[in-house]
């Protein structure tokens, strides 16, 4: 995965529990990159899935809650680290059409060993979308947080929820998205 979602993570856990925690976590975790990470580097997946684990531990939360806060707060750092035309995107619905077919296109221009998911739509009105989330890392509640962060800034008020999910034993996850 790429350095700025390792950095960004960092700075998340920081802010919420401080740096004493963070070193904490680095302490224990014995990461192969010792937590040295930058936005321009990449790393190995297991170190933020193992990173998330010591967190599940030492503060009682579950990890769709760590990764859905995580996803939520991120939000607003890609958007400010984005590729120009980005921020031409004015409604929640719009832009995830636009993290398929131009965003996450641009974002792997721009570093070709990104991994990013795909989105397949599968239907849509005027208050409701839904779509196939795929991606080998299974991040489905990183993306739930990630669109209710997208929420907050086109100020839109949506339900987001998941009508299948992998984590659940269904085959595939389908996040739906309700504009209320
Ligand atoms: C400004 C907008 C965005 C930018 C610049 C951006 C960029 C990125 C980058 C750099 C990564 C890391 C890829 C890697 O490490 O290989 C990523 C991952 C991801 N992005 Fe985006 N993204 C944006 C918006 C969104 C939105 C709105 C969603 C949700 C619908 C989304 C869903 C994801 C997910 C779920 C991942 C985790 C990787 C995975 O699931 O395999 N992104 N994105």
């Amino acid at each position: 995965m790429k350095g700025i979602v390792f950095v960004k993570f960092n700075e998340f856990v920081e802010e919420l529990w401080g740096e004493e925690f963070w070193d904490e976590l680095l302490d224990e975790a014995e990461l192969t990159s010792e937590g040295a990470y930058t936005t321009v580097g990449s790393y190995d997946d297991q170190e933020l899935f193992s990173l998330i684990t010591l967190i599940v531990e030492k503060k009682s939360i579950s990890s769709k809650d760590a990764q859905f806060a995580f996803g939520k707060w991120v939000f607003k750092e890609l958007y400010n680290a984005a590729p120009p035309g980005v921020h031409d995107f004015k409604d929640v619905f719009e832009f995830l059409h636009a993290v398929q077919d131009f965003i996450h296109i641009e974002v792997k221009k721009l570093n070709p060993d990104a991994l990013l998911p795909e989105f397949e739509f599968l239907s849509e009105s005027a208050t409701q979308l839904s779509f196939h989330y795929q991606s080998p890392r299974k991040l489905c509640y990183f993306c739930e947080g990630l669109v209710r962060g997208l929420a907050e800034h086109t100020e839109q008020k949506v339900i987001v929820t998941q009508s299948e999910c992998e984590h659940e034993g269904d085959k595939r996850c389908v996040l739906e998205v309700e504009k209320i």
